[in-house]
């Protein structure tokens, strides 16, 4: 793996130099551990596998002009995996190892870190599990915590480009009381089948209606909903969705252009007034939306006529990539620079 591609790598597993884990027994966490294998010994009944105990989070860190490796709030992802373990009563990974851990990751594997010119960056991949075994349903003893690293290629191959999502009426990913707001396999696992029947007809996502009334806008697939009108930046507000930290950004972000914000629940037949819609998360940063189509009812949502981004989506997307690349200054205090 020495002649990496930086200009031509996508979003798929590749093997890195190490992986830093950590142990939860006998009701404590044990020491940072460097691991070379990619592979774990794991009990056969561990929770993790059973009983969906399990989350995760994505981040990322990129390499400025000036060499520097900046991650991006990551204190924000240690905190969302608090939330998760919270949520589903695994052990909680404390903040400072968390952050720790992430650092030990990186800097292991610095040679992985993509070049600024190449537009990629380091995707890093925290996993906490139950790994103590259970066999009747109760949260487990032990737990592992591991983080791995990988570089990613930048998003938009070809540009900053509009896709086309359809709406799942046929599946719910997250029930209004469930686990739709931590970052957890289960919820993965029940979307998993509406984005593959997307996929398979051509849409780049699923939107996701509210799970309860089918009249509310809740994500897109792997991402948080957006919509543009009237110099005003509006995102749902469900109890189903994940916090997403691109989101949180986003919305500072419109703050300080002038722009409005509101979080509320959005109808659907609100997406027709919006001037701009898009998907935004880790992965992409901004998905912009040309068209979502509603099959089941015969209706379609246009938002890009001639297959170019809106004005402030792109504003956004920018902005948002200069800070986290070094190459604008970072206000608010989003960005941990590697010593
Ligand atoms: C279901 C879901 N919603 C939203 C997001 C976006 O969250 P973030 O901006 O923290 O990456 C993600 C992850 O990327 C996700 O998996």
């Amino acid at each position: 793996m020495d002649n990496i591609d930086w200009s031509n790598l996508s979003f798929c597993y590749i093997k890195t130099d190490c992986n830093v884990r950590c142990n939860y027994r006998n009701g404590k966490w044990g020491e940072l551990e460097t691991h070379t294998s990619e592979e774990i010994n794991l009990h056969m009944a561990a929770t993790g596998l059973h009983y969906g105990q399990q989350a995760f989070e994505g981040l990322k860190a990129f390499k400025g002009k000036d060499g520097k490796i900046r991650i991006f709030r990551v204190v924000d992802n240690a905190r969302r995996m608090h939330e998760s373990a919270e949520g589903i009563l695994m052990a909680q990974v404390p903040e400072e190892l968390f952050i720790e851990a992430v650092i030990k990751a990186i800097k292991l594997n610095e040679r992985f870190v993509p070049p600024y010119e190449s537009g990629a960056s380091l995707y890093i991949r925290p996993v906490l599990f139950g790994s103590g075994p259970r066999i009747g349903v109760a949260p487990a003893e032990e737990y592992l915590f591991i983080v791995f690293v990988m570089p990613v290629g930048p998003y938009f191959k070809a540009g900053f480009k509009p896709t086309n999502m359809l709406i799942a009426r046929k599946y719910d990913r997250a029930a209004p009381h469930g686990t739709g707001n931590m970052k957890v396999g289960g919820n993965y696992a029940a979307g998993m089948r509406a984005g593959e029947e997307a996929h398979k007809n051509g849409y780049s996502a699923v939107l996701f209606l509210d799970s309860k009334e089918k009249k509310y806008i809740d994500e897109c697939g792997p991402a948080n909903f957006f919509g543009i009108k009237n110099n005003t930046y509006v995102t749902p507000q469900s109890t189903s969705i994940l916090p997403s930290i691109t989101n949180k950004s986003l919305i500072q972000l419109a703050e300080d252009m002038g722009m409005k914000t509101e979080r509320r629940p959005i109808p659907l037949e609100e997406l027709d007034t919006f001037e701009e819609a898009g998907a935004c998360g880790t992965a992409a940063v901004i998905s912009p939306i040309a068209k979502i189509d509603d099959l089941e009812v015969g209706k379609e949502y246009v938002f890009s006529k001639n297959g170019e981004p809106g004005p402030i989506s792109l504003k956004l997307y920018n902005k948002l990539r200069a800070i986290q690349y070094g190459d604008e200054p970072d206000t608010h205090g989003w960005v941990t620079i590697l010593e």
